[in-house]
């Protein structure tokens, strides 16, 4: 527990009508826009040239981009960074150690709704609004391009549900988050030094509250080393926030969590950041993260995936690791 901790008495859950507590004025289409210019980073960074741990050169400087990429993608990468870099200054001044642990308070006191998994799956369709065909891929077809991208692999079956359920968190944007700052983006540990393999590194914390603070920001913080990232506060997020729905209520295993809890995680399955806080149990996720990493950047580009042919498999697949038909959202 971080020091100073408070917590609120817990209210009892409410049985919330799946139709009714959404908010629908969010602007589901601008989550997505952004979450892919975010995927554009962190699918184009590693063609960048980087020095030292810092990826703030390397994002910027045209000169030291792989010139033989092609025209478009380059576009779609600065026009990208722009916005990237002003939602990350946004989110890397607002995930403080108070904020996770208000909204851990949150999650863990309050039942948003009550649904089965593909109703999940199709309400975050619904509410991102797939009617601008020139963005991206429906939230729908995301999922299914991932799971079928991991079933044509021969992947386990769990493996194949993780990759259809993996993004549903973003459900979050519709009911209780700030912002988008707490929905999408890369995530990084909460309650220990901001590390400079973040992106945009430590320069981008410096509005933080907990920037430079005696303890969050010194070392390892609140943490020990060997502590396990079971015990960690990952910022807040669809990772996260989906990670603990899963966990409570499936039978998925361990390394299914961790792709969830981690796929974001850049500084860590990426950038090879926080290794003093790893344990036995994580060197073996972090294989698994990383096995997860490529069908959720990389089946983007394959053929659209038929809903309705494919969702009688799938919803044999949910009904195998969730007990319950229907979940607490
Ligand atoms: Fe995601
Ligand atoms: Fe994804």
């Amino acid at each position: 527990m971080a020091p100073g901790a408070t917590f609120v008495e817990l209210t009892p859950a409410v049985e919330s009508d799946a139709g009714g507590i959404f908010n629908t004025k969010r602007d589901g289409k601008a989550l997505e826009a952004l979450s892919d210019d975010i995927d554009a980073v962190n699918i184009l960074k590693p063609s960048i040239t980087t020095t030292g741990n810092s990826t703030e050169k390397g994002l910027y400087e045209e000169s030291e981009f792989d010139k033989s990429k092609d025209k478009s993608q380059f576009r779609q990468y600065t026009t990208a960074c722009d916005r990237v870099k002003n939602f990350y200054h946004e989110q890397h001044t607002k995930q403080t150690v108070a904020y996770n642990l208000q909204a851990r308070n949150k999650f863990h006191s309050t039942t948003r709704a009550r649904m089965s998994v593909w109703q999940a799956i199709e309400k975050l369709n619904t509410l991102i609004d797939e009617s601008d065909p020139d963005t991206s891929l429906s939230q729908i077809e995301h999922l299914l391009q991932s799971a079928e991208a991991i079933r044509r692999d021969g992947k386990p079956r769990w493996m194949q549900l993780t990759g259809l359920i993996h993004d549903l968190g973003k459900l979050l944007y519709f009911f209780d988050a700030q912002g988008q700052w707490d929905v999408v983006g890369d995530t990084f540990p909460v309650g220990c030094a901001f590390d400079e393999r973040i992106i945009y590194g430590r320069e981008s914390f410096k509005s933080n509250p907990d920037f430079g603070h005696e303890v969050f920001d010194n070392g390892l913080g609140i943490y020990f080393p060997g502590i396990g990232l079971d015990n960690v506060m990952i910022s807040w997020g669809h990772d996260e926030y989906l990670y603990h729905v899963v966990k409570d209520q499936s039978t998925l295993p361990d390394e299914a969590l961790a792709m969830i809890r981690y796929h974001s995680f850049y500084p860590w399955h990426n950038a090879g950041a926080y290794e003093e806080l790893m344990n036995e149990k994580d060197r073996e996720m972090l294989r698994a993260v990383r096995a997860f990493n490529p069908y959720d950047l990389y089946s983007k580009s394959d053929d659209l995936p038929k809903v309705e042919e494919l969702k009688a498999y799938y919803e044999e697949l949910i009904d195998e690791y969730f007990p319950e038909k229907i979940i607490n959202w």
